[in-house]
């Protein structure tokens, strides 16, 4: 029998970059399995041990610790020479990664796709959507389009070149007449992966099963989210999104279980908002205040080192995460960069028209549109990067927690105040402290 109370799901509900990285790292202390379900090397963790700084883009966070089970999901979209390069770095630094499972119903990012992806994005010109340029759009459409490659074709040489050799007339075709691309050699890119997929097909297995026997044996296991609510494909702010689900309930498709295997569902949510890549966002500060965000809090993109554009937090956007990903608790992160600051804004509705919308809007060019009503908190001068418990939180960051939760209508159950996994507080009695082995 499936112990649902076993499985939590993560993810992020602003534009990504939540701090998810420093949130699952933490919590896969307590872990046996940590699985991600959609996305691919988009994504870019920053985990903070001590001394060491990790910079992980396929491969979840729980990879640092020995005893845990690291899984590729179904959903995701793999580039094969990203992963064997991820996987070499942190064998360097003595991390094992023997751990690793790749589910064989992964799709694999191909050299063509990133092709196509920067392509695309040039010619948008200025309409384009600020891609991480990965190839992940093109990846996950071949994928829809049944021409994709999967991670399964990696275990048999010739079938992956039998595949290739399927696609690559198509893909060359469209490259030369819609690009101007010259296109691919088959044997040259077969060369290119073999050794891709020698070192990666055992790792490649049939991960629903592997979970299934996971969860059923009372096992713990944490699906890692990537990106955020508002870059969902779906729900996010559409054209400027990602291409794929990126809410809690993809979790169960994109790692081949059923709606009944989770019922725990934490938000990442930044103490403020930032966003990389183009599209609305309706709290953001171009001026002195985003600046100040931006330098305190460290702004700058994992994966491609861009500045974030920062902002206040959005309590409309908190209302519209938990509820297209039916959250059941929130983690608040970055709570220490807001410290020294006079007074914080909170957006708690949006002014459009001469009309007060609660609601996140259905049209991206109503959301355009959006100006931010603000409610405004007093700040505090104390450094509460050293604060290990709510209680011993100022008064004015604990008024501001609260805020939070009762805007977002879920309750905080860890509050992050500094990149290290020291830095981290978690409520009594809450959902994650039982988790955590506590009360
Ligand atoms: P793509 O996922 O590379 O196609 O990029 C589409 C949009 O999602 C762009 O705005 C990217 O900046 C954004 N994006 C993709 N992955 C991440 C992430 O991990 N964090 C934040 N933004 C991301």
């Amino acid at each position: 029998m499936m112990n649902r109370a076993n499985s939590l799901v993560i993810v992020g509900a602003q534009w990504g970059d939540e701090g998810k990285g420093k949130v699952i790292d933490y919590l896969a202390a307590n872990a046996d399995v940590v699985a991600r379900f959609q996305g691919g090397d988009n994504a870019g963790h920053t985990v903070v041990y001590g001394a060491n700084i990790f910079k992980l883009h396929h491969i979840p966070s729980g990879i640092l610790y020995p005893g845990c089970i690291s899984l590729l999901g179904n959903g995701m979209v793999i580039n094969p020479l990203v992963l064997v390069d991820e996987l070499n770095k942190l064998e360097k630094r003595g991390i094992s990664t023997a751990n690793l499972r790749i589910s064989g119903k992964a799709h694999l990012i191909m050299a063509y796709h990133q092709v196509y992806d920067q392509a695309n994005e040039a010619l948008l010109g200025e309409n384009k959507i600020g891609t991480t340029g990965r190839g992940i759009g093109p990846a996950y459409a071949d994928k829809a389009l049944r021409r994709g490659l999967r991670a399964i074709d990696m275990t048999d040489i010739d079938c992956f070149r039998d595949r290739l050799a399927q696609v690559l007339p198509l893909q060359n075709r469209l490259l030369k007449d819609a690009y101007n691309y010259p296109g691919y050699d088959l044997e040259q890119l077969v060369e290119l992966y073999r050794p891709a997929c020698e070192r990666l097909s055992p790792m490649v297995t049939d991960t629903s099963i592997l979970l299934a026997d996971q969860l059923s044996e009372g096992k713990k296991v944490l699906f890692e989210g990537a990106q955020g609510a508002l870059l969902d494909i779906d729900h996010g702010t559409y054209p400027f999104v990602t291409s794929s689900s990126t809410v809690a309930g993809a979790a169960g498709p994109g790692s081949g279980l059923g709606p009944r295997s989770t019922a725990r569902m934490l938000g990442v949510l930044k103490a403020y908002t930032t966003r990389v890549g183009e599209g609305p966002f309706p709290s953001e500060d171009e001026g002195e205040t985003g600046d100040h965000l931006r330098d305190q809090g460290g702004e700058y993109g994992t994966t491609t080192g861009r500045p974030r554009r920062c902002g206040w937090f959005d309590a409309v956007i908190a209302r519209y995460a938990a509820r297209i990903n039916g959250l059941t608790g929130l983690a608040i992160t970055k709570l220490d960069v807001l410290s020294s600051l006079e007074t914080i804004n909170i957006a708690v509705a949006y002014e459009c028209g001469g009309k007060t919308i609660k609601e996140f809007p259905l049209s991206m060019a109503e959301l355009q549109l959006c100006k931010p009503v603000y409610e405004v908190f007093s700040g505090w001068d104390e450094d509460i990067s050293r604060v290990g418990s709510i209680t011993d939180l100022p008064g004015a960051a604990k008024l501001y927690l609260e805020a939070m939760e009762e805007m977002a209508g879920v309750p905080v159950e860890l509050i992050s105040v500094g990149p290290d996994r020291a830095q981290t507080i978690i409520k009594p009695r809450s959902y994650l402290a039982g988790w955590c082995g506590g009360g």
